[in-house]
């Protein structure tokens, strides 16, 4: 007997997906991912190659990653068994829809937001809600509350400040809906050292609140490094459907060496966070252009042209920015990574001459 097509075998709802994909077009400058600018400080670089030469290669890495977790529970004040460790927050988001994803479950986000809450439930054949944005990409707390209760959601994802429009909720909001959650909500904090905010010391008030935390947005996004904090039992489960190996040994060993270093890289987030300011300033005197307040790493701007052509523009200066240019709520948005000072020039100045 011969293979099934192709269609028949793969599951429709993956069929129907786009993978994820990311703009690989030559660029001088890159400000299209939300990323450190800047590389490890020279101290931390040098305690990074220490540290992964000490790693023994041919052995299989702590599946446990308990090094790790002991420098993290240090520094955010609670115990290792309350942290899960990921390749990256995305395996982590992953991880909670196989653990919540029954059959016609349901995950709940507020959108717009980062896509991947949408691709991993759609790709596990979950069903996925959205609540749209009030004006200025605000929470419409009593339609938040509602589509909590109708839906009962197995998992919510808020992203704390909300990526591509880099905006916080409303604090009180988002504890009405923690209140009202059926299930687990995770709140996903991937750019909290840029924001201050964070709803870490309100875990042990509800014990289905998640915290999703990364290092890819402080500098080390190469490395694949994410943490979830929560409620020992919830984190307990949530272990079962984690891959043994998950973080590799050189990623946990460069995570606990730059830990060790991190007054050294709060330098970096303070020149990035006045960068922002500066960057947004500068935008907001620019004709044609619309720039949303920002307590992330990255602004959003609305041009009054097509975003697609002032990304293009940009991108023949050898620019590279992220185009949502046709995304629902986001008509004619493009998301500006903050970089070093000379690369915010360097995008001020062809952004001057495309908008010309
Ligand atoms: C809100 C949010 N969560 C998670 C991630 C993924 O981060 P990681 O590199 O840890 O997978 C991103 C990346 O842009 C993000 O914006």
């Amino acid at each position: 007997m011969s293979a099934r097509p192709l269609q028949e075998i793969i599951r429709p709802e993956v069929a129907r997906l786009t993978a994820y994909r990311v703009e690989d077009r030559p660029h001088r400058v890159k400000l299209d991912a939300n990323e450190n600018p800047y590389s490890l400080p020279a101290p931390v670089q040098t305690a990074v190659q220490e540290a992964l030469a000490r790693v023994p290669a041919n052995r299989y890495p702590d599946p446990e990653g308990r090094a790790l977790k002991r420098q993290l529970a240090a520094v955010l004040g609670v115990p290792p068994e309350q942290i899960l460790l990921g390749n990256g927050s995305d395996e982590l988001i992953q991880m909670v829809l196989m653990a919540v994803g029954k059959p016609g479950a349901t995950i709940l986000a507020p959108v717009p937001t980062f896509s991947m809450y949408g691709m991993s439930a759609q790709a596990l054949g979950l069903r996925y809600v959205e609540v749209p944005p009030a004006e200025g990409f605000a929470l419409d707390r009593p339609l938040f509350l509602r589509k909590l209760s109708e839906a009962q959601p197995a998992a919510t994802f808020i992203a704390y400040p909300n990526n591509p429009t880099g905006n916080c909720y409303d604090a009180d909001t988002l504890r009405a809906g923690l209140a009202a959650a059926a299930g687990l909500v995770v709140l996903d904090e991937a750019y909290v050292d840029f924001s201050g905010r964070t709803f870490l010391q309100e875990l042990p008030l509800h014990p289905h609140l998640l915290i999703l935390r990364t290092l890819s947005k402080v500098g080390l996004a190469g490395l694949r490094v994410g943490y979830l904090v929560g409620d020992e039992a919830v984190i307990a489960e949530l272990q079962k459907v984690r891959l043994p190996y998950n973080l590799n040994a050189l990623s946990q060993a460069a995570a606990v060496a730059v830990l060790k270093h991190r007054d050294l890289l709060r330098q970096q987030v303070r020149e990035i966070v006045a960068e922002r300011e500066r960057l947004a300033g500068a935008l907001r005197v620019l004709p044609g252009l619309a720039v949303f307040p920002s307590e992330a790493n990255f602004l959003l701007v609305r041009t009054a042209r097509l975003a697609r052509e002032v990304f293009l523009g940009l991108l023949d200066r050898g620019i590279l920015v992220r185009d949502f240019g046709d995304a629902r709520y986001l008509r004619e948005c493009l998301r500006i990574t903050v970089g070093t000072p000379e690369e915010n020039d360097a995008l001020l100045l062809a952004l001057r001459q495309v908008l010309a």
